[in-house]
């Protein structure tokens, strides 16, 4: 069929076979292009079709030659309807990385179940022996607990009173008010932090070390985010952060539990981008097209590859120590954290408006970085031609 964005809000309802391969592609030839990095060999990526996971996958197939288990949750396509872009994008990379004689498997099913859980864990045995990294890099809007079997919701909402500030839709260009009404009880923090906290990664860290699986030396990563003072309210100090504190003392936690077998659990804190999951958090995208502009003409713009080949190469495989923050959070943030750049998003944040935005912001760029998670306007494809819908992913029968 021939496939064109249908897009409400910032949900996406196609998306593009063709335009995701070449998405992957493109992240491999930027991986290749910086060279090897002497990092992990056998690698479980959680969430690894999308965002910072499939930057994870890609980088340590094609950085690294690893094999690579990946787990996602993702649509395949039928006739006449496509499938989500995350399920291309696995398409892709298990095609590329077979291409290159490198072992890739895929389980699709929810990550937070006991049933995927063991799945990932009987692959592993039977493939790979044992993994040497593990990514943790779920975005997700509910969990159903496998310990006591309820199903909790998350929610992004400021705790200490209604927050008001600017938003954009950035369809349209429009600048407006947004006031977000905070939690109405401690419950919904909880349920943040159940759906979006250390608790799943824990579990996955704890059945793969009683099965077993992890290698002396293995090394965890979970992403978390920080940003500016003006988006705490709706990030940090909302119930995402509340969820992003428990995860970063998760990683303290599991790195005591993994001392005999010399493991080490971090937290990455990386750069705002455009994703599937920040796209639906208020205030971010304005944000996010100030940040793009002035981080381009500092030359210093990152999108998820560049971030994860800069982790990887710099940071967890750089053959010394690993440098960390006074938390112990390693920082690929940095430059996005640097003074002179929050001073000018800060000074053009307090001037952003619907006549201006388009001028003082990256809105160009942002809705390029929307249309391309879903695998539109894509440079080298022919939208105007049919494409397979059903493409399959190998691995997965
Ligand atoms: P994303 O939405 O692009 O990717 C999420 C991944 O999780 C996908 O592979 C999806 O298939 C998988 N997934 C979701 N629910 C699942 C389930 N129940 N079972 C199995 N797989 C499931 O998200 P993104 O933005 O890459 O986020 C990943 C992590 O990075 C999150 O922890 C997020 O908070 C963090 N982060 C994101 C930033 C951003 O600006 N996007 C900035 C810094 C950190």
């Amino acid at each position: 069929m021939i496939i064109e964005p249908k897009m409400r809000g910032f949900i996406c309802f196609t998306s593009h076979p063709k335009g995701c391969e070449q998405n992957v592609l493109n992240q491999i030839n930027y991986v290749k292009s910086k060279g090897a990095i002497n990092g992990a060999k056998k690698v479980l990526v959680i969430g690894c079709s999308t965002g910072f996971g499939l930057a994870s996958r890609i980088t340590s197939a094609f950085g690294s030659n690893a094999a690579t288990l990946g787990i996602c949750f993702e649509k395949p396509g039928v006739e006449g309807k496509p499938g989500t872009a995350g399920w291309y994008n696995t398409a892709a990379f298990e095609k590329f990385a077979e291409e290159e004689g490198l072992y890739a498997k895929t389980i699709n099913g929810d990550a937070f179940s006991n049933e995927v859980k063991a799945e990932a864990i009987e692959a592993i045995k039977e493939n790979l022996g044992e993994v040497d990294l593990v990514i943790y890099s779920l975005a997700a809007p509910r969990r159903t607990n496998p310990v006591d079997g309820k199903t909790y919701r998350s929610v992004l909402k400021p705790i200490d009173g209604e927050y008001t500030n600017k938003t954009v839709d950035f369809h349209s260009g429009k600048v407006s008010d947004v006031s977000i009404q905070p939690v109405q009880d401690e419950e919904e923090i909880s349920n943040t932090v159940q759906v979006m906290g250390g608790g799943d990664w824990k579990l996955w860290m704890e059945a793969l070390g009683e099965a077993g699986v992890l290698a002396d030396g293995v090394k965890t990563v979970a992403y978390s985010y920080i940003g500016p003072e003006i988006t705490f309210p709706i990030y940090r100090n909302g119930t995402i952060g509340k969820a992003k504190d428990h995860l970063e003392a998760t990683a303290h936690e599991l790195t005591e539990n993994m001392a005999s077998i010399h493991g080490e659990a971090y937290v990455s804190v990386n750069k705002a981008l455009v994703t599937q999951a920040s796209s639906a958090i208020p205030v971010i995208p304005l944000y996010i097209s100030l940040l793009f502009k002035v981080m381009k003409e500092e030359g210093v713009h990152e999108g998820c590859i560049e971030q994860i080949q800069r982790l990887y190469s710099d940071r967890l495989y750089a053959g010394s120590d690993i440098p960390v923050d006074e938390k112990g959070r390693i920082r690929v943030d940095d430059w996005e954290m640097r003074e002179d750049i929050q001073e000018k998003v800060s000074k053009l944040w307090d001037i952003a408006d619907s006549n201006n935005l388009s001028e003082i912001g990256d809105l160009e760029g942002y809705k390029h970085e929307f249309m391309s998670l879903f695998g539109f306007d894509i440079e080298g494809v022919d939208y105007s031609a049919e494409v397979d819908e059903t493409t399959s992913v190998k691995s997965i029968q």
